[in-house]
């Protein structure tokens, strides 16, 4: 498979600094699936995952958070890709904040205000990952963890959770026990069908509310994000 240049990252961000472009389309068409898929109750927080590595899950998250925040709604997104961390990518000056793990160390005495970062002048904010942490089951599984989520549930409208890949470690799962809804990104390439029925299989067997999947092309032209219903 051929090394994809995370930079490249801030150079997809369509829909936070282009939203007019035709591109950031897809996005708001993801957006209204996701409302369509709970009309009663409208879904607040999201958890983005993939099969493998390199599906577009950090630059998905972005876009999908940046439209959200352009309709108004304060949208947070979340790095909970503990071994990958990627939101410095598109936002490198995240890369210096203390972040969520900051904030867990209780000896920094951070507040949220201290790690949560207004991106410009909108309604999108990131919690990056902050120092990359040597066990993140051990955050994964903390009481403390599951607290700072619900406070962030109580702040923002919107909250979107970018995980690592959900075929190679289980923090994906874990993080679903707390967030309303997953969604599973595909990468039009190299993700075949048979690793995204395991993970679809995966989430549901840990009681995941996946709404679906979405088959990400790379070349980014005329059709390329599909919203499939979640019996692929
Ligand atoms: N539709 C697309 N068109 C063009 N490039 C894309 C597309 N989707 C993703 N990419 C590029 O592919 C690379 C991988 O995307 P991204 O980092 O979002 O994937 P990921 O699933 O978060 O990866 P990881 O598993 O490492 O966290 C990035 O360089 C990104 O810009
Ligand atoms: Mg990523």
């Amino acid at each position: 498979m051929k090394k994809t240049d995370k930079k490249d990252i801030k150079n997809r961000l369509v829909a936070l600094h282009e939203p007019s472009n035709p591109q950031a389309e897809y996005f708001r068409t993801i957006k209204t699936n996701i409302e369509m898929a709970n009309i009663d109750s409208q879904i607040k927080s999201l958890l983005i995952t993939s099969p493998t590595q390199d599906s577009g899950k950090t630059m998905i998250s972005v876009n999908l958070a940046s439209t959200y925040a352009n309709d108004g709604v304060k949208t947070l997104i979340v790095d909970l890709d503990l071994r990958r961390p990627s939101l410095g990518f598109a936002f490198p000056f995240l890369k210096s904040c203390p972040g969520l793990t900051g904030i867990l160390d209780s000896s920094q005495k951070l507040t949220l205000d201290d790690a949560i970062v207004k991106i410009g002048d909108t309604n999108l904010y990131a919690l990056p990952v902050g120092v990359r942490p040597v066990s993140p089951y051990s955050i994964l599984n903390s009481e403390k963890l599951v607290q700072l989520i619900k406070q962030l549930q109580e702040e923002f409208d919107m909250i979107i959770i970018d995980t690592p890949p959900v075929l190679m470690v289980t923090d994906a799962l874990l993080i679903s026990k707390w967030v309303e809804a997953c969604i599973l990104i595909a990468r039009g390439s190299y993700s075949n069908k048979k690793d995204v029925r395991k993970s679809l299989k995966s989430l549901r067997d840990s009681n995941a509310n996946v709404l679906g999947a979405i088959f990400n092309n790379p070349q980014m032209k005329q059709t390329n994000y599909y919203y499939a219903e979640s019996d692929a």
